[in-house]
């Protein structure tokens, strides 16, 4: 499995399991997912306070519990900040927030907490005063945020003093909005909108580690492209270029968003081991210029 250093140095696979998905799942499958992942190198999990009303981190937690040892071995990353009907980045609901994840993960600490979406009426020092007691109490090593602009990012920092070391951003074959903006600069057709005020340049600049989450989605969770009759030309070239690599039209859609320069992690929401492994195989893989080209193409973008 490749790594990359985030900012700060911590270092980190390019593959990461993510654990929306397997709330209902029972403890023994979810052991079974996490002792595939672990052998295949995707030693990073993703979770968030959220996910399966928290028994996603619940069922992994004890799940975890069943090797001795592992939990040392493992990157464990939550999310907060999403309440019902509002964000919430108040010092209080953060706080909060983690002893909850911590609790349902029978955890003492967090390696990486991230922020999960833009809470408009943020205040930033009430940012940075939780993540001082976090860190200050052991709870949270590494800091992060999702789905933010650059901007976003600068107002954080302003006050906070951990780096920022990820930006967890929707994106895939299927998802482009990021690129599309950048190959579209100073034309007048929709893919020239830019929705993320130019974060992914940002990122790069800054060393911030992009985790691209629904990997597999297309639209907004409008389910997988891959193997999808709807998709006959991207799903061709997918599989033309599996061919050539000697791996599979699903792991290539990995190696396509592992292909660009800014840290890239890519964030897996399976719930199955033999995929686990298969698209495991994407991080020993570098696409040519040609194929990443060729794919965007085929998933029916346009360059100007
Ligand atoms: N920061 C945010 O706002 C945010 C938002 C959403 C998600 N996330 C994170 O990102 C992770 C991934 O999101 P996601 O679950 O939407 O990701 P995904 O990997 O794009 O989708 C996974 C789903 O696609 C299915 N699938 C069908 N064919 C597949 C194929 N050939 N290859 C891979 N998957 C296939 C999987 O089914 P099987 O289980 O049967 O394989 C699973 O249900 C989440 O677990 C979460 O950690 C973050």
């Amino acid at each position: 499995m490749k790594h990359i250093q985030a900012a700060g140095g911590l270092d980190v696979p390019v593959i990461v399991l993510g654990c929306m998905r397997i709330s209902d799942m029972k403890v023994s499958e979810v052991a079974a997912l996490v002792d595939a992942a672990v052998e295949s190198g995707v030693t990073f999990f993703d979770h968030a306070d959220i996910y399966g009303g928290g028994k996603s981190e619940e069922v992994f937690g004890q799940a975890v519990k069943k090797t001795p040892g592992l939990r040392e071995k493992i990157i464990v990353q939550s999310k907060c900040g999403i309440r019902k009907g509002m964000f919430d980045f108040s010092r209080e609901h953060i706080l909060a927030s983690v002893d909850g994840s911590l609790k349902r993960l029978g955890m003492d600490y967090l390696d990486v907490l991230l922020l999960h979406r833009p809470d408009t009426l943020m205040e930033p020092d009430e940012v940075a005063a939780a993540f001082d007691t976090l860190h200050a109490a052991g709870k949270v090593k590494h800091f992060g945020v999702s789905n933010q602009n650059p901007w976003q990012m600068e107002l954080l920092k302003t006050s906070v003093k951990q780096p920022l070391l990820f930006n967890q951003l929707q994106m895939s074959v299927m998802f482009t909005g990021m690129v599309d903006a950048g190959f579209n600069v100073n034309m007048k057709n929709p893919p020239s909108v830019d929705h993320d005020g130019g974060i992914l340049p940002y990122c790069q600049l800054q060393g911030v580690t992009v985790q691209a989450w629904s990997p597999y989605q297309y639209g907004f969770f409008e389910g997988p492209f891959v193997g999808n009759k709807k998709f006959p030309k991207l799903n061709k070239a997918l599989e033309e270029v599996g061919e050539a690599h000697g791996i599979s039209a699903s792991a290539v859609a990995s190696a396509w968003l592992l292909r660009h320069p800014v840290k890239m992690q890519v964030v897996l929401g399976t719930t199955k081991a033999e995929r686990v492994r298969d698209i495991a195989k994407a991080a020993d893989i570098t696409l040519t210029r040609e194929e990443w080209y060729r794919l965007y193409l085929a998933a029916g973008n346009e360059l100007p």
